[in-house]
């Protein structure tokens, strides 16, 4: 059986004062039916590592680098993360993707250094609405995973999250059964790719527009096997609503 998880994406928001929201979901949730995860921007991974620890609530970074060390000004690598206490790490969100340029390959060479450093890898993947318009949300969705997830990945260091990019903080969900239909196909690829036990093992998580009210209604969906939270995680009420759902679905 796989163990539900709840992630939640600060984006580029919080601050030291935000750590309190961080604090009252842990205390709120010392033993949950599920895993629980917060990935803060990168100023705050240390203080929340500090402030969760002992804590059900594991910490992790939005982006590394591929490179362990370097010039490579403003940016953080995988050994700096787990350092600073970060245990997983966001790779190739739709986000970095865009904004940075990143292609399918850049995204594997991140999570491969993500990986030989230890930490737990959630990497992105998620069509656009034209690719969507155009049929080719499979294609899509089957390049990226193809690209980006690296050979020797395993249950316990790789999830995936499907993040349709025009449901990304724009309150649009696709319907259950377009999820449940990109679940079923990243599935099938991944057991296909890294055989059954392996592929049935990594978990695969919905991601856009995630909120208390539908988070019941997307947890039933097969293969759903929990979230990555964006907006909605900043608040610990609205998180733990989200959570409250996916436990009952665990
Ligand atoms: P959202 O973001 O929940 O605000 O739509 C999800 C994400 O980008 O991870």
């Amino acid at each position: 059986m796989r163990r539900k998880l709840a992630a939640g994406n600060w984006k580029m928001n919080g601050t030291g004062a935000s750590l309190a929201e961080a604090e009252a979901l842990a205390k709120a949730k010392p033993e949950p039916g599920c895993d629980l995860l917060l990935c803060p921007p990168a100023t705050l991974v240390h203080r929340m590592a500090q402030a969760l620890d002992g804590s059900a609530v594991a910490v992790g970074g939005q982006d590394c680098h591929a490179k362990a060390s370097g010039a490579h000004t403003g940016d953080t690598s995988a050994e700096m993360l787990r350092d600073a206490g970060a245990s997983h790490v966001i790779l190739g969100h739709s986000e970095r993707r865009a904004d940075h340029g990143e292609s399918d390959s850049d995204v594997r060479a991140k999570t491969e250094a993500a990986l030989s450093e230890g930490l737990i890898a959630v990497v992105c993947l998620g069509e656009t609405l034209d690719e969507r318009e155009a049929g080719k949300t499979l294609e899509v969705i089957g390049t990226q995973l193809e690209g980006s997830v690296p050979d020797g990945v395993s249950g316990a260091t790789l999830v995936i999250a499907y993040e349709p990019v025009w449901a990304i903080g724009t309150g649009k969900v696709p319907t259950l059964e377009q999820i449940g239909e990109v679940h079923d196909f990243i599935r099938a690829r991944l057991e296909a790719r890294f055989g059954a036990e392996t592929g049935s093992a990594v978990r695969i998580l919905y991601g856009g527009s995630v909120k208390p009210g539908n988070a019941a209604e997307i947890f039933g969906v097969s293969n759903v096997d929990g979230a990555l939270v964006g907006g909605a995680s900043l608040k610990a009420g609205d998180f733990i609503g989200i959570i409250d759902a996916l436990e009952a679905a665990a």
